[in-house]
């Protein structure tokens, strides 16, 4: 298949007309979001939802977001709508909050994964919003990387993983937050936060007096069963074996620089992740600049990148600093965290 890649300027209108027109037809097209690139089909279409499974190499269980552009269509595909989900909506969206409904009959299961309730999240991206206004279609739209691969930030990552597997790619630029939408659960009797994101438990808690997290979330290792079947894939992950080292930074930089140290004198290939503030005190030959700790949205934006990085580095063995501080850690260390498989050297723990 022949993939058409345009730019995604909203003063476009032929473009927008075509992508309008391949979605009407059942086909597939990415787009840039706030978050991350999406790979959207028409939420509607059974054929649709398989195809975006089968371009994906993604298992079917795995259900898709549905991404809308004016708040009316979450009665059309959502029952029971609670009132604090709509607290939510007027609060967050657009933006990169996905809230769980109980579903209507009109959504067809392909694309909720065979679960009774489905995920919607308006974007705050004027391509995005424009793809849908204009089609008239709600898209449902999983981040649009293979399986297995970090999500896209860039359309440069769209067409390494779906060039030639997608009738067309919107090309947006990068992207300002760079890692998923928090989603959280409304069916719950408490609101639970299936994935943390840019939207924290704090200000969702202040709008609503009561939240709480999937307990999968808090123990890992306790291996529960998350709710959004998608967070038990260990996606995120580069070929490379990734570490976090943790504790005081002198520590930590003079760890990392051992081990870097050790693996080169035996010839393999290092990477290290850190943050601008430590950037010229690593030894290794691969150092990949996170962003400042100070604006951690710049760490959360290059994240996925820096992963892919290093796949294309060939590093066989990657460090990365932690970056549970500011105000996105939690979310950007639920994803660190999934990538290095929960493999932490705590720096400070090792002396007792
Ligand atoms: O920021 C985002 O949310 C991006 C952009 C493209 O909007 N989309 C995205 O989609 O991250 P995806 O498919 O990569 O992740 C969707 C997550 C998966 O973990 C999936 O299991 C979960 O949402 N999910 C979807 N529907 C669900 C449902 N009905 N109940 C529980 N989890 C659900
Ligand atoms: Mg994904």
């Amino acid at each position: 298949m022949k993939t058409i890649i345009a730019k995604a300027d909203t003063g476009r209108e032929e473009v927008f007309a075509l992508a309008g027109t391949i979605l009407k037809k059942g086909g597939l097209v990415a787009f840039p979001t706030e978050t991350v690139y999406g790979l959207g089909g028409d939420a509607l279409r059974a054929d649709a939802a398989h195809k975006i499974y089968r371009a994906k190499g993604r298992p079917s269980d795995n259900p898709l977001i549905v991404h809308i552009a004016d708040t009316g269509s979450v009665y059309e595909l959502a029952s029971g709508v609670p009132k604090e989900a709509e607290l939510l909506m007027e609060a967050f969206w657009p933006g990169p909050l996905t809230i769980i409904f109980h579903k209507k009959q009109i959504v067809p299961d392909t694309t909720t994964g065979g679960l009774d309730t489905v995920a919607v999240r308006m974007p705050a991206h004027p391509a995005a919003l424009k793809l849908i206004r204009d089609s008239g279609i709600c898209i449902a739209a999983p981040s649009a990387n293979l399986s297995g691969r970090p999500s896209p930030t860039t359309a440069r990552h769209v067409i390494e993983d779906m060039n030639g597997r997608i009738d067309m790619i919107l090309d947006g630029g990068p992207v300002g937050i760079g890692i998923e939408s928090t989603i959280v659960d409304m069916t719950e009797e408490i609101p639970t936060i299936l994935r943390p994101g840019y939207i924290s438990p704090g200000q969702i808690e202040a709008l609503l007096g009561n939240v709480r997290l999937d307990p999968a979330l808090e123990h890992p290792e306790a291996l529960l069963r998350p709710k959004a079947p998608g967070m038990k894939y260990t996606h995120y992950a580069p070929r490379g074996e990734l570490t976090i080292v943790e504790g005081k930074t002198d520590r930590v930089v003079e760890e990392i620089n051992r081990l870097t140290d050790a693996h080169e004198a035996q010839g393999h290939v290092t990477a290290v992740i850190c943050g601008t503030e430590n950037r010229y005190r690593y030894h290794s030959a691969h150092v990949l600049d996170a962003g400042s700790r100070s604006h951690d949205i710049t760490v959360s934006s290059a994240l996925y990148r820096l992963l892919r990085e290093c796949d294309t580095l060939g590093a066989e063995y990657i460090y990365s600093e932690s970056f549970i501080d500011g105000e996105m850690g939690y979310a950007i260390m639920n994803r660190l965290m999934k990538a290095a498989g929960h493999r932490i050297i705590n720096v400070e723990e090792d002396r007792i």
